[in-house]
């Protein structure tokens, strides 16, 4: 199997994250910062620890301003939910995934507003197009950092600077950029960034969070759950202290630890140099499917500019065809469809039925990559299903 599925999820993972998992399950699962005993001590420091690799890896001073959630989609909910009032107007983009867009959708029935700014054909986010969206509800600014469908690294510093300079919050979806590009939360203009742990950051499904900037003020970001923290315990209401506030309920202490394994894998290994690693890659891969005819390749053409992934189309052909041939004659694994992003597949000009995409990580190889181009060139000069 080839498996070029990685924006998907992750696979394989390193082994450090499959025996952390193993070995945590079996001795030191116990419920963390529940009870004393030293079994909940060391599973609270095994979270804790994961805190650490996060807050190193993203540069963030505070480890308590990152709160654990499911998944990016998770974390997203919380920030779009938790700030956004009734008369708030957001700004966001064409290339959105749905875990921003249905949120916004559900906001709007509660009377927030909502302008999506056309990104380009290629993907790209314009700055100068966010800010003539901006008017005076606007509170704030909600972006891909790199998008699923095109690959396209977002200028989510220039999108940030003028959410300072206009005093709104700006909240990064990072699913597709956490553990692909070196990111530093200390210098980038970002005053939330949602993570999923399963993708770049080779933690296991079930995991993420949501890093929460200075800016943010905690009396008006409300929760969408409350419940046991193991802290405060006779107050009433939720505990306004992060990373509780947004922590209630029995942790998934397994996917956390797996995931602390996968960030300490990237923080050993450098994430640059796995970014310098993937960009060869992609290079090869991107530039390969260019030279094929009748391929239309989505996103930008230098491989500096796009993440792992990459979309295409075959003149004739229906995307899902075209993976399920990858799959079934060639033992190859992609996406197909509109990626949950069908605002994207408008932009781009292919929905409904959306493109063939191939997605990377440090573990493929440039002989994959080879075989995988001569396999689209094989499908590409035969007639469509
Ligand atoms: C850009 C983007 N945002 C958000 C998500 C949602 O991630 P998750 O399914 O882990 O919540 C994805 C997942 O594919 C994504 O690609």
């Amino acid at each position: 199997m080839i498996y070029l599925d990685n924006a998907a999820t992750t696979w394989p993972k390193p082994e450090s994250v499959y025996r952390e998992m193993d070995r945590f399950f079996r001795l030191s699962a116990a419920n963390p910062g529940r009870s004393g005993h030293r079994m909940a001590l060391a599973a609270e420091q095994a979270i804790e620890r994961t805190r650490l690799a996060l807050a190193r890896l993203f540069n963030i001073a505070d480890p308590n301003r990152i709160a654990f959630a499911c998944n990016a989609t998770d974390a997203l909910n919380t920030a779009l939910k938790g700030l956004l009032r009734p008369g708030d107007h957001v700004v966001t983009s064409s290339v959105e995934h749905n875990s921003v867009l249905r949120p916004l959708k559900g906001l709007e029935k509660r009377g927030v507003t909502v302008t999506k700014v056309a990104a380009s054909p290629a993907g790209w986010i314009d700055p100068n197009a966010i800010a003539r969206a901006i008017g005076p509800e606007t509170r704030m600014i909600v972006t891909t950092h790199v998008s699923n469908v095109t690959g396209t690294i977002e200028p989510v510093a220039a999108i940030g600077a003028l959410a300072r300079q206009r005093n709104l919050l700006y909240l990064v979806d990072g699913a597709q950029s956490a553990g692909t590009l070196p990111i530093d939360l200390a210098a980038l203009p970002v005053d939330l960034f949602a993570f999923t742990g399963h993708k770049g950051l080779f933690g296991p499904p079930g995991t993420g969070g949501l890093c929460i900037g200075e800016r943010v003020a905690m009396k008006d970001f409300s929760t969408l759950r409350e419940g046991g923290t193991g802290t405060r315990s006779e107050e009433e209401l939720q505990p306004s202290e992060l990373p509780q506030r947004f922590e209630a309920g029995t942790p998934n202490t397994v996917g956390i630890v797996g995931l602390g394994a996968g960030v300490e894998f990237l923080v050993d290994r450098g994430v640059a140099n796995v970014r310098e690693q993937e960009t060869l890659l992609m290079d090869r891969l991107a530039a390969g499917l260019r030279k094929i005819s009748a391929l239309t390749v989505y996103g930008p053409e230098a491989a500096q500019e796009r993440g792992a992934v990459v979309s295409f189309n075959v003149a004739g052909w229906r995307p899902a065809d075209l993976g399920t041939i990858l799959d079934q004659r060639f033992a190859v694994a992609c996406r197909t469809g509109l990626h949950c992003a069908p605002e994207a597949a408008k932009t781009i000009g292919a929905f409904p039925l959306g493109t063939v995409r191939l997605s990377l990580s440090i573990f493929n190889t440039a002989e994959e990559i080879d075989l995988v181009l001569g396999y689209v060139k094989q499908i590409a000069g035969s007639p469509p299903l």
